[in-house]
């Protein structure tokens, strides 16, 4: 050998770098879990027995344990709780009691209580937690710090921890935030951008307790095992309804100064029934153990659901829940509160599988009985000759069909997987879930239990318990992410803003509420089935009934008025519209049709697409008196109005539809594209004489019709069929057809609703033929007839 030295200090090296590889390897790694708030009630009920259920599950595998419980009580006080909370943990079943015991007793002296108050105080921890790991000859493997705290306190914890108490590099950090998330969009937004400061997303764990309900963390796993049997059931063609169900017993006594800013809808239907929701709703993904994937499909959910309209919910109050709010909060007297306590709400979702299928939505406190759970009811399909006593559960096709995630309480009493026996024998881990017993007598949503395949879990767990483990394992998919809980709040927040001021159906509580609270929808609106028996909070006084008054017939500015009730002007208006396209469609084979934009024509839309079956759709062409200069998707387009409130309900063939041409190479509404031209060659192409058989306007309170507005010269006059214009609020650019053009229709009707356009009402009425001050004294057909329709308030303030 050559250079003998250098063979001997290549082994020396080699051996040391070994050494250091087994000895980096065999460090065993260490986990400091932090409950901030471990003297609160969350902490004492459900987070000291869940890390106790971490610390069984994980002793003496890889990792090594402490849990600091912090507070801001003093030393004495707070070391007083938690031994006593300690001492109160009791031993799961499937534990042997003495290993327990013995587990036990590990976990009280590896847990302490430290006072965390100020930035030193976290110094302090971090060091300690280097220090025990360096005693121990341990590595570091992470921290998780729990916020069991309000929400108020979130953004000087996060501050601290990061500043100064990071894990050192190598070892991971995971914070775990407890709802409220947030009061609406914005709010949730700016708390999101603040801890997005501290944290990275990866290290947020934001809590939905119902994510670590068995029966709810058991939907997509269920819905993987049994693909092949649901594939052809899971979607419009076979559901005919799902469920998704909180009700409770209990009531808000206590908490009512949280509730008073969140209400059921911000407490439960925004995260838990949500959560659940999407979890029904989403595409399977092909692996579900992928995190990222599972996010990602549930995004996809959210961004299918349909805009919610005030009609879609229903509220309820509790009736001593004022009283509670005024005693637990020193209001006086007077003090009524408009906070709901129960909510149903008709959800929708806009694609190919869902579409046309109610999701049903619905929490509430004091109510008859306390039971969660998402049922979706199947369509029967079937119709059985013999009598029904020859039915069976396994083989009948008339029996109901359906499938329930039993989320716990109830008859049943514990989580439950039900599946009607005539639809398939479902597949479920035998580890982790068990067929149940016979339970004669007992009836679940009408049918007794042996109608069902019926499962429940081997080991029942609690949620908190469940979630904290898929905290220590870094399972995402059971967490709410920053970008899926913005997509609940942006779907929930209009909702919430229309409702601001609706005043609940007051209701007993308990079994008392009969009736009252039930309700059914009919297309997208949602209703209690019971008329109200009685104003029970004092209102604006009783408002008179629709059909308490008559039509009335009249004449305005020299032409035929209608005027009624809101609901009824709207139920003539779209009898008179029904009637005219019939009859065009009789004598022309078409109807052209041209609709206004803008609130008020949203309830005759409704009206149309839902009780006017013999409507001639087919042969009904639609187009738009003006738009707005946005992309035809964008939530402000009069197209996209269109397209919400009539065009999705009713079968037009699509060559019939024509919206105007804003959009085109890339830009908006401007000239050289010449969308305003081409829109005027294609009336003139499909409509006889460019004369519509029927134009419907609005007034604006300014006088304005189409999107002719005062003082802007163009579309009043001339040749041009359909012109741009500029509008005095935003969008500014619009594009309208012109009062010619209008002029030239078999029927104009002028739809003009609401106490805001008492005043221009009014004054049109007093106006000769101004169109550039008030365009819409402008209207008059050269030869065809004009209607204003316009409810009372409008017409008589
Ligand atoms: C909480 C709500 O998130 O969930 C409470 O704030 C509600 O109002 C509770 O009572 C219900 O949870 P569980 O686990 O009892 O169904």
């Amino acid at each position: 050998m050559k250079h003998p030295g250098c063979w001997k200090m290549l082994t020396v090296a080699m051996c040391v770098a070994l050494l250091g590889c087994l000895q980096a390897q065999e460090l065993r790694g260490h986990v400091s879990v932090i409950l901030l708030g471990a003297t609160g009630d969350l902490a004492r009920k459900y987070l000291w027995r869940g890390l106790f259920q971490l610390y069984l599950d994980e002793a003496g595998k890889d990792y090594s344990f402490s849990f600091h419980g912090a507070a801001l009580t003093s030393t004495k006080q707070g070391q007083a709780f938690i031994a006593k909370v300690l001492e109160s943990l009791s031993c799961p079943e499937d534990v042997a009691p003495d290993r327990c015991s013995e587990l036990k007793g590990q976990f009280q002296r590896l847990s302490a209580y430290r006072h965390l108050a100020t930035r030193e105080d976290y110094m302090a921890l971090s060091k300690d937690i280097e220090a025990q790991v360096q005693r121990g000859g341990l590595r570091e493997a992470g921290r998780i710090f729990y916020f069991s705290v309000p929400p108020f306190a979130y953004a000087d914890i996060a501050r601290n921890i990061n500043s100064s108490c990071r894990p050192g590099p190598g070892a991971w950090l995971r914070v775990v935030l407890e709802k409220p998330f947030g009061h609406d969009h914005l709010s949730a937004q700016q708390l999101a951008t603040e801890l997005g400061g501290f944290f990275r997303e990866e290290e947020m764990y934001r809590v939905d307790h119902y994510l670590g309900k068995q029966a709810v963390a058991q939907i997509l796993p269920f819905r993987d095992q049994n693909r092949k049997a649901l594939d052809g059931l899971w979607s419009r063609h076979h559901v005919e309804r799902v469920e998704i169900i909180m009700k409770e017993t209990v009531d808000a006594e206590g908490r009512t100064s949280f509730y008073e800013e969140y209400g059921v809808i911000r407490d439960v239907l925004q995260n838990h029934l949500t959560e659940v929701l999407t979890l029904v709703a989403m595409e399977l993904p092909h692996n579900i153990s992928s995190s990222e994937s599972v996010l990602q499909h549930k995004l996809r959910a959210f961004r299918a659901l349909r805009g919610l309209q005030k009609g879609s919910a229903v509220l309820g109050q509790y009736q001593a829940y004022s009283e509670q709010v005024r005693r637990e909060q020193q209001k006086p007297d007077s003090f009524h509160s408009l906070t709901p306590t129960f909510a149903g709400v008709l959800v929708h979702m806009d694609n190919l599988r869902w579409e046309g299928v109610p999701f049903i939505l619905m929490s509430g406190k004091a109510l008859d009985e306390r039971v969660g759970y998402a049922r979706i009811l199947f369509r029967n399909q079937a119709y059985c000759v013999q009598n029904d006593e020859h039915w069976v559960a396994d083989q009948s096709r008339c029996l109901p069909r359906q499938i329930v995630f039993y989320i716990g309480h109830g008859e049943l009493g514990s989580p439950a997987v039900l599946v009607s026996r005539n639809l398939f024998r479902p597949s479920l881990p035998p580890e982790s879930w068990k067929e149940l017993g016979a339970r004669p007598g007992l009836r679940l949503f009408g049918r007794p239990l042996s109608d069902f395949y019926a499962y429940s879990p081997v080991r029942e767990q609690d949620a908190y318990s469940v979630l904290i483990s898929h905290i220590f394992h870094g399972r995402k998919d059971s967490f709410v992410t920053t970008e899926n809980l913005l997509a609940s709040w942006g779907f929930w927040t209009p909702l919430l803003d229309g409702l601001a001021h609706e005043v609940p159906r007051l209701y007993p509580g308990g079994a008392e509420n009969g009736h009252l609270l039930d309700f059914e929808f009919g297309g997208a609106r949602l209703c209690f089935s019971q008329q109200q028996p009685e104003q029970l909070v004092p209102g604006p006084g009783p408002a008179p009934m629709p059909s308490g008054f008559q039509v009335l017939k009249a004449r305005y500015r020299e032409s035929p008025l209608i005027s009624a009730w809101p609901e009824e002007l709207i139920a003539k208006l779209a009898d008179d519209i029904e009637a005219t396209a019939v009859r065009a469609v009789r004598r022309f084979g078409a109807f052209h049709l041209a609709l206004s934009g803008g609130s008020s024509p949203v309830p005759l839309f409704q009206q149309l697409a839902t009780r006017h079956y013999g409507f001639p759709w087919a042969h009904t062409h639609l187009w738009l008196v003006d738009e707005r200069c946005v992309p035809l998707w964008d939530p402000e387009s009069n197209f996209q109005h269109l397209q919400t409130h009539l065009l999705q309900h009713i079968r037009v063939p699509y060559y019939n539809i024509h919206p105007m041409p804003v959009h085109l190479r890339q830009r908006l509404c401007a000239e050289e594209d010449q969308g305003a031209q081409t829109y005027a060659s294609e009336i003139s192409a499909l409509v006889a004489n460019s004369s519509f058989d029927l134009v419907l306007l609005g007034m604006g309170a300014d006088g304005h019709t189409a999107s002719l507005f005062p003082q802007s010269p163009s579309g009043l006059d001339g040749e041009q069929l359909v012109v741009l214009t500029e509008s005095p609020s935003r969008p500014f650019q619009r594009m309208s057809l012109s009062l010619p053009l209008i002029n030239r229709a078999r029927k104009v009707a002028v739809l003009v609703m609401g106490r805001v356009k008492r005043e221009i009402t009014v004054l049109v009425s007093r106006v000769g033929h101004e169109p550039k001050k008030w365009p819409i004294s402008g209207v008059l057909p050269t030869s065809g007839q004009l209607v204003w329709y316009m409810d009372y308030e409008a017409f008589l303030g």
